[in-house]
């Protein structure tokens, strides 16, 4: 018995949109801002998804994971890459899960060779990326869409603007400033916040359990979501 192999079909005919991972913005050939994120939370989540049966499609920036069982996976480097890849995938979405850790910013301008040492010290300039979540009540209105924030102590005042200003349904809060959760772990714990309930905290417990309690809150959401939509 696999219990993976069996589970109830609950997204059966829903299509499921998630990020995955860092962006990385290069600086030239060979260097690169990126960030820690490992991936895991994201991949955990679109393995859920496909588990119950939806239509799963997973944008994934640079990490080293397998794909999950059921998964269509398109990978990408940049947030600008990342935005284009949502951008495509959004319109047939029923459900949207940014948990991409997306550079906010990059080099204002990449250079075509590796600058060297002998040119001194670059100063590198910076421009935003654009927000892409922020971007997504316009591409995909009808979709539940859901936001992650990195943030250790989120007042729900804050994850209730946060939660205005980006157009999205429910913000997923996790700490990434603990070593045993968030970033790299294997584990997490997260806070959901949404405007109609009181912030809900799933307690520590491995990535794959968390984002099954998840799933169960997002179908929850869906479903209110849907019947107030018809
Ligand atoms: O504002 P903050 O970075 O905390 O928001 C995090 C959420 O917004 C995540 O869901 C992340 O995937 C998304 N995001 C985005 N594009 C950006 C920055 C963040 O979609 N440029």
């Amino acid at each position: 018995f696999d219990a993976a192999s069996s589970p109830r079909r609950t997204l059966a005919g829903r299509t499921v949109l998630v990020t995955a991972g860092p962006t990385q913005e290069p600086i030239d050939p060979v260097r690169y801002l990126g960030n820690r994120s490992s991936g895991k939370m994201g991949f955990a989540l679109a393995a859920e998804a496909a588990r119950r049966g939806a239509r799963t499609l997973l944008v994934a920036g640079p990490v080293t994971l397998p794909t999950p069982a059921g998964v269509e996976r398109q990978d990408v480097r940049t947030a600008l890459e990342m935005e284009a890849a949502v951008h495509l995938h959004a319109p047939g979405a029923d459900l949207i899960v940014m948990a991409a850790a997306v550079a906010d910013f990059r080099p204002a301008a990449y250079a075509d060779e590796k600058i060297k040492r002998h040119q001194g010290t670059p100063e590198i300039a910076l421009i935003a990326n654009p927000d892409i979540l922020a971007s997504l009540p316009q591409f995909a209105p009808r979709a539940l869409r859901v936001g992650f924030a990195a943030e250790s102590t989120l007042a729900a005042t804050e994850a209730a603007r946060k939660l205005a200003a980006k157009g999205a349904h429910l913000l997923v809060a996790n700490d990434i400033s603990r070593g045993d959760i968030g970033f790299g772990a294997e584990q997490n714990e997260v806070t959901i916040f949404s405007p109609t309930a009181p912030p809900e905290t799933l307690s520590r417990r491995p990535k794959a359990a968390i984002a099954s309690a998840l799933f169960d809150r997002f179908e929850a959401a869906l479903a209110d979501f849907l019947v107030l939509r018809e």
